[in-house]
């Protein structure tokens, strides 16, 4: 439950990156020793990935609630708890991971939040010039090989997911694996960095072109994931919406220029400082377009949280969406609260309208979730949120840091 109106002040510290940990955590399986994990987000999908692990055999330990140790040594290809993995979208990168490390893979179809068509296309090319057979049965994808050959793959769509599961059954192939047109989102820099820090050979992360040179040995080791930019990203945003002050701590600001400079063009005030960064916010912004893009663009996980920002824009504004069929769910809801937002195919149109009004609403997704939230944090009087699991997924206590900075905002039930 929120009631609106109060510009957000003070510091929020962001948790460690989700999409990072969802891939890092699973990558673990690759590695023939114990690997110490930090700054893991405390969310529900790292919850459901951990236990995922555990019940293949993984000895998982929180040393505290932030630092996981994970010894893999002990896991077994052959007990996959098919219900588990249907709660998660990136489950799949137990593909890659267990094709890897045994040459087999028997995962159910992913789950995750609906933006239309999620094909993996592109992972199972991927594995298939590694030399695996992929096939699909019942809804769930088996992949074997007799033994993994590095080659040359080129991506034909620029995909998180394919990236870094193709990494994954490359890093101990025979040979030198050479992947084109690949995502270059900080997340698949920083699995990149874990696996490197194992002992793998992976160049390139961070570029279109990643270089993997197969290596048999990953040796345990510490690794610390980096900060979440979508997280940072809800809190920026936030303090703009609600005309705030706010300092958005232990964050890399060259994560955040995208969002930066588009909260900047609607009349916020951005000051970057080495690992954080101020936003403050003026009241009313102006309408601006957006058209969400892989990284470095603006990312589509910040979509939500920017159209409910920019409803209450002067002028209109034009949002279109680059990377989903359908990533426009949410709308509805901030419709219900007096947003007027016009959907065509990929593209909103928002006429920026005074206020916005507290009702009853529900998080459609994750990203959604977010952006009603948002929402309710600048509408005059109260909105009711439902269907808070989809947040839970991604965002580590999101009512307590809002409340933190001053947000009248109380989680009424589970
Ligand atoms: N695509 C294909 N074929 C494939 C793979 C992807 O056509 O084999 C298409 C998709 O349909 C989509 C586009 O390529 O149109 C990009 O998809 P991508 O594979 O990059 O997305 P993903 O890996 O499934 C990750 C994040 C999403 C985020 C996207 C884009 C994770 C676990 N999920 O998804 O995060 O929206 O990248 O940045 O890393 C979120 O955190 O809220 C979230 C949904």
């Amino acid at each position: 439950m929120v009631k609106g109106g109060k510009p957000l002040c003070g510091e929020v510290t962001v948790s460690g990156a989700k999409n990072a940990a969802v891939a890092i955590i699973p990558a673990a399986i690759l590695v023939d020793g114990v690997c110490t994990i930090e700054n893991v987000p405390n969310i529900k999908d790292v919850q459901v990935i951990v236990e995922i692990l555990r019940y293949m055999g993984a000895e998982i330990t929180y040393l505290d609630n932030y630092t996981l140790q994970i010894d893999s040594r002990n896991i077994r290809r052959d007990t996959e708890p098919h219900e588990l993995m249907r709660k998660m979208r990136a489950s799949y990168y137990l593909i890659g991971a267990l094709l890897g490390r045994f040459c087999k893979a028997n995962v159910t179809m992913p789950g995750g939040c609906d933006f239309g068509t999620r094909p993996i296309d592109q992972h199972i090319k991927g594995f298939e010039a590694l030399g695996a057979v992929v096939r699909q049965d019942s809804g769930i994808i088996i992949a074997e090989a007799e033994k993994l050959v590095g080659t040359n793959i080129y991506l034909d769509t620029v995909s998180v997911g394919a990236t870094i599961n193709v990494i994954l059954a490359a890093t101990m192939a025979e040979g030198t694996t050479t992947i084109e047109n690949v995502a270059k989102e900080p997340h698949i820099v920083d699995l990149a960095n874990f696996l490197n820090a194992m002992g793998a050979k992976i160049k390139g992360a961070g570029t279109d072109v990643i270089r993997i040179t197969g290596t048999k040995n990953l040796k345990g080791g510490t690794y610390s994931i980096i900060p979440d930019q979508i997280e940072a990203g809800t809190f920026m945003v936030a303090a703009a919406a609600t005309g705030g002050n706010v300092l958005v701590k232990n964050i890399i600001p060259k994560h955040m220029e995208s969002v930066s400079a588009k909260l900047i063009e609607v009349g916020a005030k951005v000051t970057e400082y080495d690992d954080s960064i101020r936003v403050e916010g003026t009241k009313p912004v102006r309408g601006v377009k957006i058209k969400t893009l892989p990284y470095p663009g603006f990312p589509t996980d910040m979509q939500p949280q920017i159209v409910a920002l920019l409803s209450v824009a002067e002028g209109s504004s034009i949002v279109t969406e680059g990377v989903w069929d359908s990533r426009f769910q949410y709308v509805g809801e901030l419709v219900r609260m007096g947003a007027n937002i016009h959907v065509e195919g990929k593209t909103a149109f928002i006429t920026g309208v005074e206020h916005l009004e507290g009702a009853p609403v529900r998080a459609t997704d994750l990203r959604g979730g977010a952006g009603v939230i948002i929402a309710g944090l600048m509408a005059e009087g109260v909105t009711e949120i439902t269907d808070l699991k989809h947040v839970d997924r991604g965002y580590e206590k999101i009512e307590e840091k809002f409340k933190a900075l001053g947000a009248d905002i109380c989680r009424v039930s589970e």
